[in-house]
């Protein structure tokens, strides 16, 4: 799922960051209930301890919005028993937790859209796009109206980020970042050890290390695009060595490449509280980097 050519929509406040180097954080874990899942209160306490970040944070309910949101329905939004009911963003879990991060003054959600490398037919990847749209309008959603006018009253216009996990091709190149906000050029996993990366990234990948990173091969061709390009690294451990030290590295690297945004997780797509990687050490060492 995490490599499928991806579509993250969402109101993103590009005009008023700087050029410095965000996080975009796939948040595709439960968000849990009343009590959020440690992995959601994990990222919004590294929201709120890093407010010199903005956090990009990309929802999944289940590969997209559809059919999923209500886990009492077996996992559809069909009809309502319940007087809290919703009909889009069905599930109360996901409604309040989204709403307690777009609360947050930086951060925003991102939804995202499956489209399979272009497989997906149109018409269901506009039908998740639709559906994403109208979370913002249902009941409970008044928060993300709020931070959805607050955006668009700083003059910011709503953004797309494309998650090709990988270069695209120079033809296009131009076309695609003149489209979007951002464009995620490598998706990857840290260790070399294969098996050790648990399935997470596609056999065979090339493990990731910021001194690697060349025109074209997980930057783009055309070195003006640096500041709209992302790279999202998983299974941050060993071999090779995964410290503090070779993150706090890997990280500053990345800074000082002057990409838009970046994400490291020691675990899968949807762990924040693996160690060393944790969201929190992940967004200290940033935001160390970033005020360097
Ligand atoms: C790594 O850094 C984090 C964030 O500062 C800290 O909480 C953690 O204790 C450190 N781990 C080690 C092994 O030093």
């Amino acid at each position: 799922m995490k490599l499928s050519f991806a579509i993250y929509l969402a109101t993103i406040a590009t005009a008023v960051l700087g050029a410095q180097t965000q996080v975009l954080l796939p948040l595709y874990a439960y968000p849990g209930g009343a009590q959020m899942s440690p992995e959601w209160q994990a990222a919004v306490d590294a929201i709120s301890s890093n407010p010199g970040l903005h956090f990009f944070v990309v929802i999944n309910p289940n590969n997209g919005p559809q059919s999923s949101s209500d886990t009492a329905n077996g996992g559809q939004c069909t009809a309502p028993s319940d007087a809290n009911y919703v009909e889009h963003g069905c599930n109360l879990d996901w409604t309040t937790n989204v709403d307690k991060i777009n609360a947050l003054p930086n951060a925003q959600t991102i939804g995202y859209v499956r489209t399979g490398y272009g497989s997906r037919s149109a018409p269901d990847v506009k039908a998740d796009i639709t559906e994403w749209a109208a979370w913002n309008t249902a009941k409970t959603w008044d928060i993300i109206t709020f931070a959805k006018n607050s955006f668009q009253a700083k003059g910011v216009q709503p953004g797309v980020v494309m998650n090709p996990g990988s270069n695209i091709d120079a033809d296009y190149e131009a076309d695609i970042f003149g489209m979007v906000t951002a464009v995620v050029l490598r998706e990857t996993c840290w260790t070399d050890v294969s098996t050790g990366a648990g399935g997470d990234c596609p056999e065979p990948y090339t493990p990731f290390n910021y001194k690697t990173l060349s025109s074209g091969a997980g930057l783009p061709y055309d070195s003006s695009f640096m500041s709209k390009s992302a790279v999202i690294v998983h299974q941050f451990h060993g071999p090779p060595t995964a410290s503090n030290a070779t993150l706090q590295e890997q990280v500053a690297g990345i800074v000082g490449l002057g990409l838009h945004s970046t994400y490291f997780t020691s675990g899968s797509w949807k762990t924040t509280i693996a160690t060393p990687a944790t969201i929190g050490a992940f967004s200290e060492f940033l935001t160390q980097a970033v005020t360097q």
